[in-house]
């Protein structure tokens, strides 16, 4: 396998083309809107500068992985020849309902479809396609070249040879695939949001601030981030999004948001993506604070 096309080029659509292309495949990044692949194509190298002052990666081979790296607007076009697609759009059942039929229709035969959905249903995907045995979850974690893990999705109707080769690239990227099946959150969300959930619900009760609750978690536990600042990194409306697909899905009032959430996405605090959520966090400089709001 060697074409790869990627839809998508958000954080994780261009962590995923980012590691496609480092380690040796042809990639596509598809998205609609040509300013997001530009900001995707200097994020990559960016990233991977960074790579290359740390050691981890020559400036050969960054302009190697760079020139392996093409964008299109033209879903249709960036398809066409690919062996594996890797969704990674926004996280919303309708687009990517509406994605997959896209896919189902442009892509060769052959193609494996894959989707870096964070919750939803495969099965469900799986169902807009002619070809459910050739869908999968392929679930990769932010930062993409940095986290280890690929956590492997089978819809009820994955083929076991369409898991194993998943599997397999997965290796190739220098992860470790673990596979899991298609039940709301699967694994890594089922019980990391629910974490999440209970940090937020603990700040809202006044049982501690955001600075405590964070180190508690740090210091305590050895998590690399607390759960406030990891809700930020990954996104406040993503946990809102998968907290309700798990609300919904397991119909468990345990997974009901906490309102605070509700209501910090609903004034567009979404965390790093719009500069404040829990902390107030500068993209260019790094700078980070606990936002006035909390403090
Ligand atoms: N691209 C390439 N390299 C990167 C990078 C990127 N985007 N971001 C960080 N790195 C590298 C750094 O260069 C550094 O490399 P060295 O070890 O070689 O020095 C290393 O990663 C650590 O980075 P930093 O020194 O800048 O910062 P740090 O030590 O604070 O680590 C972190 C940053 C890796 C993000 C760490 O805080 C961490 O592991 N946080 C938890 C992340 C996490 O839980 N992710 C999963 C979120 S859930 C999810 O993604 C799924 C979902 O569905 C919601």
């Amino acid at each position: 396998m060697k074409n790869v096309s990627v839809i998508g080029a958000g954080t994780m659509g261009n962590g995923i083309a980012h590691v496609f292309a480092q380690y040796g495949f042809d990639v596509t990044l598809v998205d609609v809107q040509a300013a997001s692949l530009d900001r995707a194509v200097q994020t990559i190298t960016k990233n991977m500068d960074r790579q290359v002052s740390k050691g981890s990666m020559t400036e050969d081979q960054k302009q190697q992985a760079l020139s392996r790296l093409k964008t299109t607007t033209d879903l249709k076009q960036g398809v066409s020849s690919a062996e594996l697609v890797v969704e990674a759009a926004t996280e919303n059942v309708e687009l990517k309902l509406n994605i997959f039929r896209q896919l189902d229709e442009h892509a060769p035969a052959t193609c494996i479809l894959a989707s870096n959905t964070s919750s939803i249903s495969l099965t469900l995907i799986a169902a807009a396609t002619k070809r459910p045995e050739k869908v999968i979850g392929m679930h990769f974690m932010n930062p993409v070249p940095v986290m280890k893990l690929v956590e492997i999705i089978r819809g009820y109707s994955t083929a076991d040879e369409v898991a194993a080769e998943i599997s397999t690239i997965s290796k190739q990227l220098e992860k470790i695939p673990v596979e899991v099946n298609d039940y709301p959150g699967f694994v890594a969300n089922r019980i990391l949001m629910p974490m999440i959930n209970e940090a937020i619900w603990t700040l809202h009760e006044g049982v501690a601030g955001v600075a405590e609750i964070d180190e508690v978690m740090k210091l305590g536990m050895g998590h690399p981030m607390g759960p406030l600042r990891l809700a930020d990194f990954i996104g406040l409306d993503v946990c809102l999004a998968i907290l309700r697909v798990l609300h919904e899905g397991f119909g468990n009032p345990k997974y009901a948001p906490c309102p605070l959430l509700v209501n910090m996405v609903t004034a567009g605090k979404k965390g790093d993506k719009s500069g404040e959520g829990f902390y107030c966090f500068n993209k260019e400089t790094k700078e980070l604070a606990v936002s006035p709001h909390f403090a």
